[in-house]
């Protein structure tokens, strides 16, 4: 579906709704590249942290030349920690383009024998890569994305990954955990407000785009935890009453009214298993940081 497509289905509904992935523009990709070195923003930390202790045992527990592709790579900071020179080819896929385009320079400097393909995609629709040239491939879906997906469509994404690889194969995918809800509320309010400049920004995209001049003054952010179902909830709140144009499309805000901007689903160990195994993906060995607050997952077919 196209941008306008999604806008106006979501905008249209009684609880009215925009996909996350429509954040991140180069702006948005920037403003996330803050949310991540925020001291409440513990996912990235925690995630950092199971990485180093996952990047010792990589070379011997994965050998031969290896093809890493990284599924919503964003800064490519995370890749970093699990470099080693097995590693011939790197593959970041995401959707902010001139943002991956600039990471992946920067990477090469870093890294001047790794070629590095970047693919500008959306992870939602069915995707190939071509040339792995007789190496393993090694998929990473890192940041607690998989957590991103409204209900059934984190199933499918898996579906369609698990259809990329063979037995071969290996996936790691980073899973933020269920806590307390009042640590979950504080990294996605970031007393910094990147957070809500991050989901703000989103009025800037949909003024460029359909030239429907929102104010980005009459709209706040707020993140809400929903214990119940296990996931995060990011809405931009209405301060009054507003009327706006998508194309021929008329849409009405009334005060206070919400429109939700971001899902982030909670897993348990088992429930995240249980997701996999709908896939036809196997744990093959789980990691945690000391305080339990994230999980890489290591799948296989
Ligand atoms: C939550 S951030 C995680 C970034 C990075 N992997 C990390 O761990 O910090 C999500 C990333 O996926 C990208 N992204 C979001 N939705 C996408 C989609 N539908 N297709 C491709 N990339 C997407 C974003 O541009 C962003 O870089």
């Amino acid at each position: 579906m196209s941008f306008k497509k999604d806008l106006i289905s979501g905008l249209s509904k009684k609880k009215k709704m925009i996909p996350s992935k429509y954040h991140y523009d180069y702006q948005g990709s920037k403003y996330f590249e803050k949310i991540t070195q925020q001291k409440e923003y513990y996912p990235t930390r925690k995630e950092k942290e199971i990485l180093k202790k996952i990047s010792k045992k990589l070379p011997e527990m994965i050998k031969g030349n290896l093809s890493f592709c990284e599924i919503g790579s964003g800064s490519t900071d995370k890749i970093k920690i699990l470099m080693n020179k097995n590693v011939k080819f790197y593959f970041p896929i995401d959707i902010s383009g001139k943002f991956i385009r600039n990471a992946s320079k920067k990477l090469k400097l870093k890294y001047p024998k790794l070629k590095i393909k970047p693919v500008v995609a959306d992870y939602n629709k069915p995707f190939k890569i071509k040339n792995f040239r007789n190496t393993t491939k090694v998929f990473f879906f890192l940041g607690s994305s998989i957590g991103n997906f409204h209900p059934g469509h984190d199933v499918k994404f898996l579906k369609n990954l698990s259809k990329c690889i063979d037995r071969n194969s290996f996936i790691f995918i980073g899973v933020d955990l269920i806590k307390k809800s009042s640590l979950i509320n504080k990294a996605y309010n970031d007393k910094a407000g990147y957070t809500a400049k991050f989901s703000l920004n989103l009025i800037n995209i949909i003024n460029k785009n359909f030239n429907c001049g929102l104010n980005i003054n009459n709209f706040s952010y707020i993140g809400i935890y929903n214990k119940k179902m296990r996931s995060l909830q990011g809405f931009l709140v209405s301060k009054s009453k507003q009327k706006f144009k998508i194309g021929s499309k008329n849409f009405k805000l009334k005060k206070n009214e919400k429109i939700q901007v971001e899902v982030s689903n909670k897993f348990s160990p088992k429930s995240f298993t249980s997701l996999a195994n709908k896939a036809n993906l196997k744990t093959h060995s789980f990691w945690t940081d000391k305080s339990n607050y994230f999980g890489v997952f290591l799948l296989k077919r």
